[in-house]
């Protein structure tokens, strides 16, 4: 018996979830364009489900053959799922920023990647060469009338929502300067409290140096802006996303250095000469989103590295955040290829909540999920309050790192977990909750998510229950083709077809 259980402990722990060869498979270029309704479906499209979920993530992988260094690199395509009718149609589509086609034309890479994609030539090529490329690969929202693709180093490019024919880049009626950032992660507060309950979309804008600007807009839902403020703090900022309450933008500074030298000389792309200091705490910013209001607080948190928030609420005098922290960063080695990372050699991200008194100034920690996680998504009403329910990409072991290969519905007032693994040959992306129609339980949706998988080179969008994640997926619609593994998206309750 005890030889049983010791055997069946080696074989789990030799053993993995996935297929290492299958999982690089995900990050091969998808080089063609492709419209039509999808029709090999398991399961049944729920009517109610009307809208269109848009996606974004790097398809391009290489440039004309030759690999980039990073996926973070690679050019932004737009995936578009229609719903009508209990139909789908899909759609995918690259953004015609300058540099794609530029090197479409030329088949070759012609711009340094911030992740340290090189120009062919070695570094005598690449030193002294600081034009970015904008390669709009993060995110996609439509807002204000307007589908825009975002990457938080410049400017978002405007897309035809049906079409997904790149229009330009887009100022945001003269809100942007030309070369201006706008970050990839915004937040919709759905009952903004300084615009009569109106929803209000906030994002930021990050101007990196020696002291670092934050930049936050509020825009109403035509896309006029309403409020803009801006705050310097001391040292760079390495901040990717932020969370909200009705009174505070949040901002985590994470404790990085720069080291521009490398990515001066040719040798490094500027996202590699970012180093984080593990030792060091987070300096954690909240600036008043009421411009009456002109405190900004500080306090320091040990947190590790964080990409990600979940959300953020305050309640009873404190304010409580939710984001998944890595202990340390996890970055490739220079002279490693990023397919052949060994998962089991980094620190996963972890679902963390930090909270801070606003009487007392106390900083607190508790770890909420130890299990490896990332790309945290609450119901849209939640977005700054305290809320019940966060699904996330999980991997499929409860311990060490891994892919993506489950999601997770965290229940964080029981402490309950629902799991929907796709392991070993599924791959998630980011869960996209979509509440359905006139419900009021917070749990009551679907939960949309892309799923690569390995053994067949393509990939399906999987519609689960909200309130039954563990459950039979209620639908999965296979794709002809596979889509590299994406970043975020979003859904919008419109139909453009
Ligand atoms: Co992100």
């Amino acid at each position: 018996m005890i030889d049983t259980i010791t055997q069946k402990a080696n074989t789990a722990h030799n053993s993995k979830s996935y297929y290492p060869e299958e999982w690089q498979q995900g990050y091969k270029t998808q080089p063609n364009e492709y419209e039509y309704q999808i029709e090999d479906i398991e399961g049944k499209i729920p009517s109610e489900l009307e809208g269109t979920l848009f996606r974004n993530g790097p398809g391009r992988l290489d440039i004309g053959g030759t690999p980039i260094k990073h996926p973070f690199d690679g050019d932004g395509m737009i995936n578009a799922f229609y719903f009508k009718d209990g139909k789908a149609y899909y759609r995918n589509r690259y953004v015609r920023t300058k540099a794609y086609v530029e090197e479409e034309k030329a088949g070759k890479p012609l711009y340094r990647g911030v992740f340290g994609t090189q120009k062919p030539g070695g570094w005598l090529s690449n030193a002294f060469d600081f034009r970015l490329k904008n390669i709009a690969n993060t995110n996609i929202i439509y807002w204000g009338d307007k589908l825009l693709a975002l990457w938080e180093a410049a400017e978002p490019h405007r897309l035809d929502p049906s079409t997904l024919k790149t229009i330009g880049i887009d100022y945001l009626d003269g809100v942007l300067k030309e070369g201006e950032a706008f970050a990839a992660h915004p937040w919709i507060d759905p009952h903004c409290e300084l615009d009569n309950g109106e929803p209000c979309l906030i994002n930021f804008r990050i101007e990196p140096g020696l002291s670092s600007k934050i930049t936050v807009f509020e825009f109403s839902s035509q896309g006029k802006l309403l409020r803009r403020r801006s705050h310097s703090v001391p040292g760079f900022c390495f901040i990717h996303d932020f969370a909200i309450t009705p009174n505070y933008c949040i901002f985590f500074q994470n404790a990085v250095s720069f080291n521009p030298l490398p990515f001066a000389f040719g040798l490094q792309g500027a996202g590699e000469c970012v180093k984080f200091q593990p030792k060091e705490p987070t300096n954690v910013i909240l600036i008043p989103r009421n411009p009456e209001n002109k405190k900004v607080i500080n306090f320091k948190v040990e947190s590790g590295f964080v990409f990600h928030h979940a959300n953020a609420f305050e309640t009873d005098g404190k304010l409580y955040i939710d984001s998944i922290a890595y202990k340390s960063l996890p970055q490739v080695q220079p002279d490693t290829n990023y397919k052949d990372v060994d998962f089991a050699l980094l620190d996963p991200g972890q679902l963390w909540r930090f909270s801070y008194d606003f009487q007392t100034k106390k900083v607190e920690r508790k770890l909420l999920e130890s299990r490896c996680c990332e790309f945290p998504y609450v119901h849209p009403d939640k977005a700054g309050k305290a809320y019940r329910y966060l699904f996330m990409g999980i991997s499929h072991e409860a311990t060490g790192n891994a892919p993506l290969q489950a999601i997770m519905k965290a229940d964080l007032q029981t402490g309950d977990r629902a799991i929907h693994s796709f392991a070993p040959h599924g791959y998630v992306s980011e869960p996209i909750f979509v509440p359905k129609p006139s419900a009021t339980e917070e749990d009551a949706g679907w939960v949309l998510t892309l799923v690569y998988d390995g053994s067949q080179h393509r990939s399906s969008l999987a519609i689960l229950d909200g309130q039954n994640l563990a459950g039979d997926a209620i639908a999965r619609l296979h794709l002809k083709h596979h889509i590299p593994y994406g970043l975020h998206g979003s859904w919008c309750d419109r139909v453009f077809i």
